[in-house]
């Protein structure tokens, strides 16, 4: 291996073992875009700053715009022995335009300028994923306007609890990627602070104006303090907690459809197109793809402990750990859109099956807390009213029977306060109109929801 133009320094060559060991080229090159515009500005600064001629700046530039051609069209040779993105297009800069490609690193550390590739990168995945979730949010919508006068149960501890249009299950996915969406926006506002020109560790002699590059990056300002700066991934690890919890959110929808699908369950169809078969068993159609959902949750988690753990316990400044936080938000950023996007399609053409639903919606005394607050409106405390519905839960088990087959004088030996109009309250569907707090899980508060949706997406 030959020595390289920038480790004169040390003697002799580099083990060979150096090479694959210590490159990032693999998996940095995908930085190339956000390196070259960062060395842009960079230059286009120094050029301000007289510590290059414009003519520089001119071979500088078409240089590095002739580079981005040559990636983009898959005639660059990616060649790892230049150990990072940064060396190898600085190296191809250099071979192509001599002298002024030698100038652009004035000033400037990998250091300073991987922390800026990445946090431009992320912006822009960020602004990806947030258009995936609220896609993914429509395709929601969409379903529970479809399904908002259906019934289905609530469950608590995976038992029947309550009835509930099966719009507000659907909607209660729709918060959670809503709080997703906040999140990443504000990871993105806090990302967005311009690391360049904090050099290796301590800044620059040179007269450098930070606030340039940061403006032509479109960054809304620049770091206080360098050491911080070249060291910082607090963002990265934020970034890959908020996708974490996108791939929990995911997960736990993808568990709930799996379940539903289920030949005991029915409650969901899932398209053919998002299934397997087996090997094996003729019979089979599998949701493959759901399984797949929550399995890539324990890949995104993974990515965190890694970047959480590669920054505990560095001493301060730059150090060479930081070169694997890519592995990590990559990881990450990929494995997350990856799951956002399938999880689109199958809400997309999946179906709840309304009949299979309803036909078991009176089994499980789902009615029974609509009950008791009838009883309660009848002013009978709600312990009591609690222990009388018990009572009468248990009689109709013994005998068979749910509660709205009971007749009048079997709740009025339970309680004289009940009147005929308990009917009323009873049965599923009954119980789910009757529903009167705000952000309860009936068919009106869905409706509520359905449209506060609407207005909030339309306006992103
Ligand atoms: N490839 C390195 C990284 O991703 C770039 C910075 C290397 N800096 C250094 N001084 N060796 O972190």
């Amino acid at each position: 291996m030959a020595k390289k133009s920038w480790e004169k320094r040390l003697k002799g060559k580099p083990d060979e073992k150096m090479v694959d060991f210590v490159e990032s080229l693999s998996i940095d090159w995908r930085l190339y875009k956000y390196d070259i515009v960062g060395s842009i500005a960079h230059a286009q600064m120094l050029a301000e700053q007289g510590l290059i001629t414009k003519d520089e700046l001119a071979k500088i530039k078409s240089g590095l715009s002739e580079i981005a051609g040559d990636i983009e069209s898959g005639k660059f040779k990616f060649d790892k022995t230049y150990e990072d993105i940064h060396m190898a297009i600085e190296t191809a800069l250099i071979k192509k335009i001599g002298d002024a490609g030698e100038k652009l690193h004035t000033g400037r550390s990998r250091n300073d300028q991987v922390a800026t590739d990445i946090r431009l990168w992320l912006r822009d995945i960020i602004e990806l994923m947030a258009g995936q979730i609220a896609s993914l949010q429509q395709g929601l919508i969409k379903l529970a306007e479809k399904y908002l006068k259906d019934i289905m149960p609530a469950y608590t501890h995976l038992q029947r609890a309550q009835p509930i249009s099966i719009a507000a299950y659907i909607l209660s996915f729709v918060e959670q990627f809503q709080r997703d969406y906040l999140r990443l926006g504000n990871c993105s506002s806090l990302l967005n602070t311009s690391p360049l020109g904090s050099g290796a560790v301590a800044g620059s002699t040179l007269g450098l104006n930070r606030d340039s590059t940061a403006e032509q990056l479109g960054f809304w300002g620049i770091s206080r303090n360098s050491l911080d700066a070249v060291s910082d991934r607090d963002f990265a690890a934020e970034f890959i907690f908020d996708c974490s919890l996108i791939a929990a959110h995911l997960s736990r929808l993808a568990e709930d459809l799996i379940i539903y699908s289920s030949g005991e369950f029915g409650f969901v169809s899932l398209d053919d197109s998002f299934c397997t078969s087996s090997s094996m068993m003729p019979q089979k159609r599998n949701p493959d793809a759901l399984e797949l959902i929550r399995g890539k949750c324990g890949t995104v988690y993974g990515a965190l402990v890694g970047m959480l753990t590669i920054l505990k316990a560095q001493p301060s400044g730059y150090n060479r750990d930081l070169q694997e936080d890519k592995v990590h938000i990559f990881s990450a950023a990929d494995t997350t859109s990856a799951s956002l996007d399938m999880a689109e399609a199958i809400i997309s053409k999946m179906k709840f099956n309304t009949g299979k639903i309803s036909s078991g919606l009176d089994e499980g005394f789902m009615d029974a807390t609509a009950l008791a607050e009838y009883l309660v409106g009848k002013d009978v405390p709600f312990r009591q009213a609690h222990g009388i519905v018990g009572a009468l839960v248990a009689q109709c088990e013994k005998q068979d029977k749910k509660l709205a087959s009971l007749k009048i004088e079997d709740f009025k030996a339970a309680c004289d306060k009940i009147d005929k109009d308990v009917y009323k309250a009873l049965g599923s569907a009954n119980v789910a109109g009757r529903y009167a707090t705000a952000g309860a899980a009936g068919v009106k508060q869905a409706e509520e929801q359905i449209e506060f949706w609407k207005k909030e997406l339309s306006s992103r």
